[in-house]
C-alpha cells in the first residue's frame, strides 16, 4: 500500500472539523494528529458549528490521532509532513512560521494573516522554504467562482462589463469573531473572501473607495467598496459587499451577479445553490455546477500537489497576501472616506 500523507490539524473549531471532515474522504492521507487547547474539543465532546450547510461535519471521534493541548507541540512532532492551520487569524503567522521551520508543508485557512505586514513576511519565509504552502482561499476553488474565472478568462460571453458581489450573514457565534484584535472584523474575516476574488480575477485594483460601520466584533461588520480599476483601458465596474450584522436567524448567503458584453450570469447560495445565465434570444439557462464546497476542491488540490511533487504557485500566495493590503486600503478609505490608492 502506497505511503499515506500524514496530517496535524492545529485548531478544532469550525475550520479544523471541516478539514477533518475532507481528510476523512481522501485515502492518500492520515490525520495523525490534532491540537486543541480545550480538552472537550481534543475529546470530540463539544463540537464547533459552521454557517453554511456542509461545514463542521467533521470529528476527533472514530479515529487514532495523537493530542496535543497546544499546536506547537504538534509542529514540533517529527512524523507530520503536513501542518493544517485553523487557529484564529491572529495566530496564523506565528504558527505558519513555526512549521515552515520544522519544514512541514503548510495549509493555512484564510485569511492568510492578521495583517499585511506578517502576510508579506510569510510570502518571504514560504519562497525560502523547500516545502509547500496554501493559504486557503476557497472561492477559488468554489464551484460557481471556477466557473465565473473561466468565462472570464477566455472572454466566451465577450468582456466583462461588471461584477457585483455579496456575502451577508448573522454574527458568528465565539470569543474569536468577537474581537477584532484577533479576526479582523467582517472586513477582513468574510469579506476577503470577495476582495480576494476580484483580486485574483482582474489584479490588483488601483484604488478603492468603502464605507461601513462597526458592529459587534468592534471592528468593521459591514462594508461596501468599490475597487476602482482604469475603465478608459476597458477595465469592469467592480463592487462588493459582506457584513455578518444581520439579525440572528437571518442564515447565510453569498452571490454575485456578472454582467458580459453578451452574457449575464447570476449566482446565489443561500438554502439552494444556482447559476443562472441570461442571454439574449435564448431562454435563461440554469448552469450545472460540480458538486461539493470549495474546500473540499482546495485540499484535493493541495495535497495533489504535495503528492507530486510539484512547488506551490507563489503568485496564488502573493495575491492573498496583497488582498489583505487591499483590506487595509478599506480600512483606511471607510476612516476617512476618500479613495485610498494602492501602492503595494
Ligand atoms: N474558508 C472559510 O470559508 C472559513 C470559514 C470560517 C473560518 N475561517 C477561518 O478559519 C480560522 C479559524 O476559524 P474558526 O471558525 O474555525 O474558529 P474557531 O474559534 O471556531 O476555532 C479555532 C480553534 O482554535 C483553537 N486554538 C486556539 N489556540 C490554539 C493553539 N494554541 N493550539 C491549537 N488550537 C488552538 C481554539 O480553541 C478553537 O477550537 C480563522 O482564520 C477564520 O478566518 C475560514
Amino acid at each position: 500500500m502506497a505511503k499515506k500523507l500524514k496530517v496535524g490539524v492545529i485548531g478544532l473549531g469550525s475550520m479544523g472539523s471541516t478539514h477533518l471532515d475532507i481528510y476523512s474522504q481522501i485515502s492518500e492521507v492520515e490525520v495523525v494528529a490534532v491540537a486543541d487547547p480545550k480538552k472537550n474539543r481534543l475529546d470530540g465532546s463539544s463540537k464547533a458549528e459552521g454557517n453554511i450547510s456542509g461545514q463542521a461535519q467533521g470529528s476527533v471521534v472514530g479515529f487514532e490521532a495523537k493530542k496535543y493541548l497546544d499546536g506547537m507541540d504538534l509542529i514540533n512532532d517529527p512524523d507530520i509532513e503536513l501542518v493544517d492551520i485553523c487557529v484564529g487569524t491572529n495566530l496564523h503567522f506565528v504558527f505558519v512560521e513555526a512549521a515552515l521551520a520544522k519544514g512541514k508543508h503548510v495549509l493555512v485557512e484564510k485569511p492568510l494573516a492578521r495583517t499585511y505586514d506578517e502576510a508579506k513576511k510569510i510570502v518571504e519565509l514560504a519562497l525560502n522554504s523547500s516545502t509547500n504552502i496554501m493559504s486557503a482561499m476557497c472561492l477559488r476553488y468554489w464551484p460557481a467562482w471556477v466557473w465565473l474565472k473561466k468565462v472570464i478568462d477566455s472572454k466566451q460571453y465577450g468582456r466583462c462589463l461588471s461584477l457585483t458581489c455579496k456575502r451577508q450573514t448573522s454574527h458568528p457565534p465565539g470569543t474569536f469573531y468577537s474581537n477584532d484584535d484577533e479576526c479582523g472584523g467582517a472586513l477582513l474575516d468574510l469579506h476577503v473572501h470577495d476582495t480576494d476574488f476580484i483580486n485574483y480575477c482582474f489584479g490588483m485594483p488601483k484604488a478603492v473607495f468603502s464605507q461601513g460601520y462597526k458592529g459587534p466584533s468592534g471592528g468593521i461588520d459591514h462594508v461596501a467598496t468599490h475597487y476602482i480599476y482604469d475603465q478608459s483601458q476597458n477595465a469592469p465596474l467592480v463592487t462588493a459587499e459582506g457584513t455578518w450584522t444581520m439579525q440572528e436567524g437571518y442564515g447565510f448567503n453569498m452571490s454575485y451577479t456578472a454582467n458580459f458584453e453578451k452574457a449575464t450570469a447570476c449566482y446565489l447560495l443561500d438554502d439552494e445553490e444556482t447559476l443562472t445565465l441570461f442571454r439574449s434570444s435564448y431562454e435563461p439557462e440554469i448552469i450545472k455546477l460540480d458538486e461539493g464546497m470549495g474546500y473540499e476542491f482546495e485540499i484535493r488540490s493541495f495535497v495533489d500537489e504535495i503528492l507530486r511533487g510539484e512547488k506551490s504557485d507563489m503568485t496564488l500566495l502573493n495575491q492573498a497576501a496583497k488582498s489583505i493590503a487591499i483590506i487595509e486600503a478599506e480600512q483606511v478609505s471607510i476612516r476617512s472616506c476618500s479613495v485610498v490608492t494602492l501602492s503595494v
